[in-house]
């Protein structure tokens, strides 16, 4: 298995994940990311919306819902994650696919991603994110740094799951985003988990 597996073992578990949306303080915590991640979306967009990690797809339908006009693609590397979504009530401008971020063809006017980019090591992230973003897109990332919470998860994932978790200081993907010309900015969610909000704009 390659890293661009993503972390198959532990989002195997579909209905585990659920359980997260309905056990404080993760179920507020994923509320607040996410209302901070929509809070950050462009007003009005003319193009494609892409969502990493869309998971059971709840973040995903709320784009699709955000932007009836346009196309979302949600995607997992975890198929039991897809299959899950696709059970609630179809949208027409929303399909899930299985595929890897690493992977994924074309080019999006919105690419979106929560609670996934943990996964990603910095530099190849960065570069994959531009490609995926169209000249003038836009992108909002919703991530967790190297803070308490989020070094409980890296060793959790580490030990238990064996994977890779990397949590990257906003400032630093901050960086890895403008040397590669595009604008940044980012806000703190919460400290404790170490959840941050990155908004990045590529050039024209
Ligand atoms: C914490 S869940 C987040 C789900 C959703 N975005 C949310 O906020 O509720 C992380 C998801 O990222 C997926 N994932 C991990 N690596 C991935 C990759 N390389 N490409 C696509 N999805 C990936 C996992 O399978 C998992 O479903």
């Amino acid at each position: 298995m390659s890293y661009k597996d993503g972390p198959a073992y532990y989002y195997r578990f579909s209905r585990l994940y659920e359980m997260h949306f309905s056990l404080p303080p993760f179920s507020t915590w994923v509320e607040k990311n996410h209302e901070s991640l929509l809070a950050c979306l462009p007003e009005k967009l003319s193009g494609d919306v892409l969502d990493i990690g869309g998971g059971i797809g709840r973040l995903s339908r709320a784009l699709a819902r955000r932007y009836p006009g346009q196309q979302v693609l949600s995607i997992d590397t975890s198929a039991a994650m897809t299959e899950r979504a696709r059970t609630d009530a179809p949208l027409e401008n929303l399909r899930f696919e299985t595929q890897s971020f690493w992977d994924v063809d074309g080019q999006f006017d919105l690419v979106v991603c929560a609670g996934c980019w943990e996964f990603f090591q910095l530099q190849p992230s960065a570069m994959r994110l531009v490609q995926l973003l169209k000249p003038g897109g836009t992108a909002v990332v919703n991530t967790l740094g190297p803070a308490v919470f989020g070094r409980v998860r890296e060793s959790v994932f580490r030990q238990v799951f064996r994977t890779d978790v990397w949590l990257h200081r906003p400032q630093s993907l901050t960086e890895e985003l403008e040397v590669r010309g595009c604008r940044v900015r980012w806000n703190p969610v919460n400290l404790l988990e170490g959840s941050y909000t990155l908004v990045a704009r590529r050039s024209d």
